[in-house]
């Protein structure tokens, strides 16, 4: 099928396409293209909800072994900043099956829904601290000032990080930025050395969880048994951590600061949502995460390796081949959602969203940062009203292959009263 004329000249991994995707994605579905190939880069960008889902679903075929593609660095200068830290083994989100099963089955219950349930108090005293901070200042800078502390501090305490939390931030961004694929060498040098900083202090972490244990999903992980298997190994651990730091922290602050921003755009949607807030109408305020997950995805798109020969949608794949499922515009595909690129909080089937993704990777950290934003936006709309962006050009936009959200938004209001 050809690319319409609209889009003819760009591509879904362009710079301006990645800041601003969706005229592109619109364009892609109207014209019916379900798999795009790249030739360049022999690469399979799926793009509706049907075939990512189906793919999702056959991990022996679609598999996410893909740390070749992200980490594995030729570069021998970086090489050897590398070699001072641990093995960089794949787990979770980059392992297949049995590795994966039983990563799974020891994290599973660490993110299950009555482990969230018993920090949901701390979440809430988390927030409203926050909240407090800036209340009576009638302005914030939302990201900077709530939507980034409140992820970072939940996940660290829960993987037994005590150290600042700029610091955590910035492991977890240097993460990104070597996963994102578009850092320069100086870049790339840097994210390389944060990398083995954030191992060695690692295993200072580890060793102690083994020696006093504690109440951390750390401590878990360290001491966890599955009988007739091996314990993970300190670069298993490390490795599973930083998915977490990283996992736990952008996409949930872009879900935070988008929500706010399309509820600032859409007053009459604001306005039933505040009226849902301070414990009200939980289903509501749910209900509108579920649709500004769907509406920004932050998770733009996550890679496969393709294992042996398939067809997907009837497009042929050969095995080797690079896949990309973009979960952002299988999130906007008009086949699934009614007026797709319209926000709406009371949206019937926005649960059905893939923001999360679909079949045995589905996000294990799903009911954490679902809480976590729950709780975040009743405590806000209960004490805070009247918000306005206070600087339409100075909102901010991570502009990255995986991830894309709101990095940036000032914003006024008024307290409540
Ligand atoms: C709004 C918030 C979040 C979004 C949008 C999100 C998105 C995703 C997506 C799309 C995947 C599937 C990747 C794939 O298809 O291979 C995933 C997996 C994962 N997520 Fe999340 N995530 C969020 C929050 C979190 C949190 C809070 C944590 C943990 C602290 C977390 C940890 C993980 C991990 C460990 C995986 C890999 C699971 C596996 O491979 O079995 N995520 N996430």
């Amino acid at each position: 099928m050809n690319k319409p004329e609209t889009i003819k000249d760009t591509s879904v991994f362009a710079p301006e396409t990645l800041l601003d995707p969706w005229d592109y994605y619109r364009a892609i579905h109207d014209a019916g293209i379900e798999i795009e190939h790249l030739a360049e880069t022999n690469t399979f960008v799926v793009y509706s909800y049907a075939l990512c889902s189906e793919a999702t679903g056959k991990p022996d075929v679609f598999s996410n072994d893909f740390t070749a593609l992200m980490g594995r660095e030729q570069d021998e200068e970086i090489q050897a900043i590398l070699a001072e830290g641990w093995d960089d083994v794949p787990t979770l989100l980059t392992a297949d099956h049995p590795v994966h099963t039983r990563n799974r089955k020891l994290v599973n219950l660490a993110f299950s829904m009555k482990r969230v349930n018993a920090i949901e108090e701390t979440m809430r005293e988390k927030s409203i601290a926050l909240i407090e901070a800036f209340a009576d200042k009638g302005e914030c800078e939302f990201v900077e000032e709530f939507a980034i502390p409140l992820p970072v501090f939940m996940i660290a305490g829960q993987i037994g990080l005590d150290t600042d939390m700029k610091q955590v931030k910035a492991w977890s961004d240097a993460a990104v930025d070597r996963f994102g694929q578009m850092a320069d060498f100086e870049r790339k040098k840097e994210c390389a050395r944060s990398l083995v900083e954030y191992q060695h202090y690692m295993k200072g972490r580890i060793d102690d969880a083994r020696a006093n244990g504690g109440e951390t999903l750390l401590a878990d992980l360290v001491n966890a048994r599955i009988e007739g298997e091996n314990p993970l190994t300190d670069a298993e651990i490390m490795s599973l951590m930083q998915q977490f730091m990283v996992a736990g922290n952008e996409t949930t602050t872009s879900t935070l600061a988008g929500g706010l921003l399309q509820l600032i755009r859409n007053p009459e949607q604001m306005a039933k949502v505040k009226a849902a807030a301070g414990g009200r109408d939980p289903k509501l305020i749910m209900n509108m995460i579920e649709e500004t997950l769907r509406y920004e995805t932050p998770t733009s798109g996550m890679w496969r390796i393709v294992k042996q020969d398939t067809e997907l949608g009837g497009t042929n794949i050969p095995a080797g081949a690079v896949v990309h499922l973009r979960y952002a515009a299988a999130n906007r595909d008009p086949k699934q959602f009614e007026n797709p690129d319209a926000f709406d909080a009371e949206r019937k089937n926005a649960r059905t969203h893939l923001a999360f993704g679909k079949g045995p990777h589905m996000c294990v950290g799903n009911m954490l940062s679902r809480k976590e934003m729950l709780v975040a936006f009743d405590e806000l709309f209960e004490r805070l009203d009247d918000f306005v962006v206070a600087d339409e050009d100075s909102i901010g936009i991570l502009q990255n292959i995986l991830l894309r959200g709101v990095t940036r938004l000032p914003v006024s209001f008024t307290k409540a009263a």
